[in-house]
């Protein structure tokens, strides 16, 4: 349908980015589902391309008024969502349809300025030659491969390549992209692009990062975004390393390096997660996220979570924790009794404590282990039901009965219920 309005306004419809190179990876014979399609209308008249994306997509909300449409109207973009059995939390198909553009970048790491132009130019601003070619859904044409920057071959190649070599300067994420496809697809980044990745590392990107978070947020979040993609991923440790034999941690924050230690850490808390997590409360990307944070020194970590827009939780706790963890080393191991330990743990939640033991794994872990395999089970052989059925008047005074009975039942007193 939109392919077919756009060629009554004489405009060209293209399938672009990643969609295009997923289409030409796939094996012919396997179901390919597409659940994020990038659209890109071009004409012949640029004053008439300009809202061209939106007015195509506007088209289809008319006749499909079950899907939801938002208008960035700044980058002359829109977007149509297909909500899965009317769950409106679940999208199960999500269009982005763009208007032929160019940009051009006001300064390193900005968002880009955009202006009308046409799908080469289009094209050439995306990240690698791979994401870079089109298939043109409008006749004449149609079905037609746009491929000017070698995409193709690089396909074949198996090749992560950018199209210039700004790329990186212009946009450090595409730094965590270039990793994220490599290991995903199985692909090798070209050695020139290597090369790009270092200069922009070299010329101080990073620092540009961290400090320029008011003027740029845009960036800490796509960072965040990448972030996400890369450690919720089933390759996060490849990824992980291949970021950090590049040097490209430093963009989160110039001492951030990998180390053996490190490694067990981040492995430690993932199997705890699986381990402990019954209710999948944790967001397990995040809790690896606030494990390279916690490397950090100690006045920086909760800084840079913060500038990542992590969650507040997160931030609090990487501000906390180095007290915490002073406080814990000491009187975790001087306690007596299951009970006092308990005591100390029960105020915490499930994250703090998988963090701590995944950083301490002895004395702190060995006992937070036993805690949570053991003694958060326990239960006082009565509870406020069977108080009052032996006629105690409910009230305060119900609380310190039943702490006495929860503690006399962990050091093995009275038995457990
Ligand atoms: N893109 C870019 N630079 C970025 C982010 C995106 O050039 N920093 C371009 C690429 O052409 C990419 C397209 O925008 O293909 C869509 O971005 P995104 O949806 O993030 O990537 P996909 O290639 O679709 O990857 P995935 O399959 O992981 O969704």
């Amino acid at each position: 349908q939109m392919a077919h309005q756009a060629e009554r306004q004489g405009w060209h419809l293209y399938l672009v980015g990643g969609a295009v190179r997923d289409v030409l990876l796939a094996d012919s014979s396997a179901e390919l589902a597409l659940t994020d399609i990038d659209l890109v209308v071009d004409g012949f008249y640029q004053a008439a391309q300009v809202g061209a994306g939106v007015s195509l997509a506007q088209g289809i909300k008319h006749s499909h008024p079950e899907v939801d449409l938002q208008v960035y109207g700044r980058f002359q973009t829109a977007a149509l969502v297909w909500h899965r059995d009317g769950d409106s939390s679940l999208a199960s198909l999500m269009i982005d349809i763009a208007t032929a553009r160019t940009e051009f970048y006001p300064y390193p790491a900005a968002n880009p300025e955009v202006e009308a132009s046409s799908i080469r130019q289009d094209l050439y601003r995306r990240d690698f030659t791979i994401n870079a070619m089109a298939i043109r859904l409008t006749q004449p044409g149609a079905g037609l491969l746009l491929d000017f920057f070698g995409g193709w071959v690089d396909l074949h190649h198996r090749c992560v390549r950018v199209l210039h070599a700004n790329s990186f300067i212009e946009d450090p994420t595409r730094i965590y992209r270039a990793v994220r496809f490599a290991v995903r697809l199985a692909f090798q980044i070209d050695p020139q692009t290597e090369g790009f990745i270092h200069h922009a590392l070299d010329s101080g990107i990073y620092t540009q990062m961290q400090q320029q978070v008011a003027k740029v947020p845009a960036l800490q979040t796509r960072l965040k975004n990448e972030l996400k993609y890369i450690l919720e991923a089933a390759y996060w440790q490849p990824a992980l390393g291949l970021l950090d034999k590049l040097g490209a941690l430093k963009c989160l924050h110039s001492q951030l390096a990998m180390s053996e230690r490190l490694w067990h850490q981040l492995r430690r808390v993932s199997r705890w997660i699986q381990r402990f997590d019954f209710e999948h409360h944790l967001v397990p990307w995040q809790m690896r996220l606030e494990v390279l944070l916690a490397e950090l020194p100690k006045s920086e970590r909760s800084r840079v979570a913060k500038n990542l827009q992590l969650p507040q939780p997160t931030i609090d706790r990487l501000a906390h924790l180095d007290h915490l963890e002073s406080d814990w080393r000491q009187t975790l191991p001087a306690c007596q009794t299951p009970s006092q330990i308990v005591q100390q743990l029960r105020r915490h939640d499930l994250a703090t404590l998988l963090l701590v033991s995944a950083r301490h794994p002895r004395p702190l872990g060995q006992i937070i282990w036993r805690y949570l395999t053991h003694w958060a089970e326990v239960r006082p052989p009565l509870n406020g039901h069977d108080l009052k059925q032996l006629g105690y008047r409910p009230g305060p005074r119900y609380r310190q009965i039943l702490a006495a009975l929860l503690a006399a039942t962990l050091d093995g007193h009275i038995q457990s219920r």
